[in-house]
């Protein structure tokens, strides 16, 4: 086993014994298969914790760069040793703040923003970071539907403004018998 894969292993048996909101193996296979279709070079991730999915993103993304913004600085502490333990210190950069005052001084252009930070909050940080989305960039945001009534306005923006073309996929959720959801969006 690789040391991305030992990590990742290590942080879902941490959270089978104290659980931890990581997007997990189950929804965590739709952002693999997310960074494996769109081949993105360039990642924001919204929402860190301890690094489980940046660590799934960087294990695939070969030659690019995941910029991850995170309130927490304990948490962020955490997640830099996790990702360097991985291995991805040179392809994963931890910065701590609000992602709401961090996302208008990022440089650059993304192919790929992944929003998993505070729920009634999907909308603020998908309009910060919009006009550095590339046309055919692809916004994946994670609880949709566990946490839908404090995102309906985040919903109704990527589905009905014209402005994506937006899948909702439907997992497993070890927080919820109903399961969970994914929602896909791509800049049109
Ligand atoms: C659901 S967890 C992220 C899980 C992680 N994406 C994963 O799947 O491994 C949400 C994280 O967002 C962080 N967060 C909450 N509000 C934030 C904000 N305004 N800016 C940046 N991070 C924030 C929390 O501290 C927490 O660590």
């Amino acid at each position: 086993m690789d040391r991305a894969e030992k990590v990742l292993a290590e942080i879902e048996e941490q959270s089978r014994k104290n659980p931890l909101v990581i997007i997990g193996p189950k929804r965590g296979m739709i952002l693999d298969d997310a960074i494996l279709k769109y081949k993105p070079k360039t990642v924001v991730e919204i929402g860190t914790l301890v690094g489980y999915s940046a660590i799934r993103m960087g294990r695939l993304i070969g030659p690019g760069r995941i910029t991850c913004l995170e309130i927490d600085e304990e948490m962020a502490r955490v997640a830099r040793r996790n990702i360097s333990d991985a291995g991805l210190g040179g392809v994963i950069d931890v910065r701590v703040g609000d992602a709401r005052e961090l996302l208008p001084k990022l440089e650059g252009i993304f192919d790929l923003v992944f929003i998993d930070a505070k729920k009634d909050q999907y909308l603020s940080y998908l309009k910060l970071v919009e006009p550095k989305i590339k046309r055919g960039g692809v916004v994946l945001a994670d609880n949709v539907k566990r946490f839908a009534s404090e995102m309906q306005d985040y919903l109704e923006y990527v589905r009905d403004s014209g402005r994506y073309k937006s899948t909702y996929i439907e997992s497993e959720s070890s927080f919820d018998p109903d399961g969970d959801a994914v929602e896909i969006s791509i800049r049109r």
